[in-house]
């Protein structure tokens, strides 16, 4: 029955209107000190773009239904419009995971643009207005993932996806990263010359967030600020003190900003030098635990290494719903 009422109840919000958030009681209608707190005795549940094996991912309905099964995080991509608001989704392009390829009225916004040193075609996020975006609906990635909620749900702002975690009846984080920042900076302009991860931090402390890793007023407000981006974590440093997780891609992927190699940011030195910006590092799975024609290999030094250096992990899996 749970999921059931989860899934109409999500569904009647979205047909009341877009704004429409009432499945959680807002933060007023909940006592002070009344919300179950975030516990920190075994390591966190994350939920990864939601519970994104169930609903198609990043949408307010996934995020509801990984809070009631109980993820102590929730996890998001943040990109931009092209009017500059923030908004929670995965790919540069909408084609694989929205239904822009029926609208019509789109069929002209088809374009190439280079994305991490890679010609990239489709229908981008930077070249639709929220509102545009909004007129889309969401759908599952994979054909093997349950294709039922295709076309009922919505992309979520940045903000929206922050209210959701806010008014859950005991404590959420939130774990959203700096998607693509270079790309985004190239393409999206905000006023008085803000950047990207100006306006990203400046929704965080809108919304209350702040403080270090385990702080008291972090603990209230669990945030993770995520990135593949070092220049982008080492810039936030300085505007806010919320902990931060370096992201480290597949081995063969260099660094959209800085354009080093995996074997030159989990080196001995690198780690001395970003454990100044961040609490953790986010490595593919794939980097711990090889996996080689299906077989486990031995894990690599990768973890122990990053420990030696007072650096937690947070792996980051591909396409799981949740992870450690
Ligand atoms: C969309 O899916 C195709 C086919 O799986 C894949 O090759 C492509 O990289 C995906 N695009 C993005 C932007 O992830
Ligand atoms: C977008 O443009 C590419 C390259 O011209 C083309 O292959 C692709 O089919 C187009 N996609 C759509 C949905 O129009
Ligand atoms: C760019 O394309 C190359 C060659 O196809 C591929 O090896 C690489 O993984 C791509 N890079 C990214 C960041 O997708
Ligand atoms: C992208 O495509 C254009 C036009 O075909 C080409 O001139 C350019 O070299 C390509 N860039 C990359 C990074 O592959
Ligand atoms: C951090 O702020 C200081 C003082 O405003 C500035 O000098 C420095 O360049 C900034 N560092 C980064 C990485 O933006
Ligand atoms: C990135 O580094 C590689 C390897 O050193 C080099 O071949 C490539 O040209 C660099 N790319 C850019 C955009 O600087």
């Amino acid at each position: 029955m749970g999921s059931a009422c989860l899934i109409l109840f999500a569904l009647s919000c979205l047909i009341v209107g877009s704004a429409a958030r009432p499945f959680y009681p807002p933060p007023s209608e909940v006592a002070e000190g009344e919300r179950r707190p975030l516990q920190t005795s075994r390591p966190y549940n994350i939920a990864h773009r939601g519970s994104n094996g169930e609903l198609p991912e990043e949408t307010a309905a996934a995020y509801m239904r990984a809070i009631k099964e109980g993820a102590d995080f929730i996890e998001t991509d943040i990109l931009s419009s092209k009017d500059g608001v923030l908004i929670c989704f995965h790919d540069v392009t909408l084609d694989n995971t929205t239904d822009v390829a029926q609208h019509k009225e789109f069929a002209n916004r088809n374009r190439t643009y280079v994305v991490q040193g890679n010609n990239t075609t489709g229908f981008f996020t930077v070249d639709f207005t929220l509102k545009e975006l909004k007129s889309l609906r969401v759908r599952q990635r994979y054909p093997f993932r349950d294709q039922q909620y295709n076309g009922k749900f919505q992309i979520i702002t940045f903000e929206e996806y922050i209210t959701i975690a806010l008014d859950a009846t005991r404590v959420v984080g939130i774990y959203p990263e700096i998607k693509y920042p270079v790309f985004i900076n190239e393409r999206v302009k905000w006023q008085n010359g803000k950047k990207f991860e100006d306006v990203f931090v400046e929704t965080l402390k809108k919304y209350g967030y702040k403080g270090s890793y385990l702080s008291d007023e972090w603990k209230k407000q669990p945030a993770f600020i995520q990135s593949f981006a070092p220049t982008s974590l080492v810039y936030a440093s300085n505007l806010t003190d919320l902990p931060k997780i370096f992201l480290i891609d597949d081995i063969t992927v260099p660094t959209e900003d800085t354009n080093q190699s995996y074997w030159e940011i989990t080196s001995d030195g690198y780690f001395d030098f970003i454990k100044n910006y961040v609490v953790g590092i986010g490595p593919g799975k794939d980097t711990v635990v090889p996996v080689v024609n299906n077989y486990l290999q031995p894990r690599t030094d990768l973890i122990a290494r990053a420990h030696a250096h007072d650096l937690e992990k947070f792996p980051k899996p591909i396409s799981a719903p949740l992870h450690l």
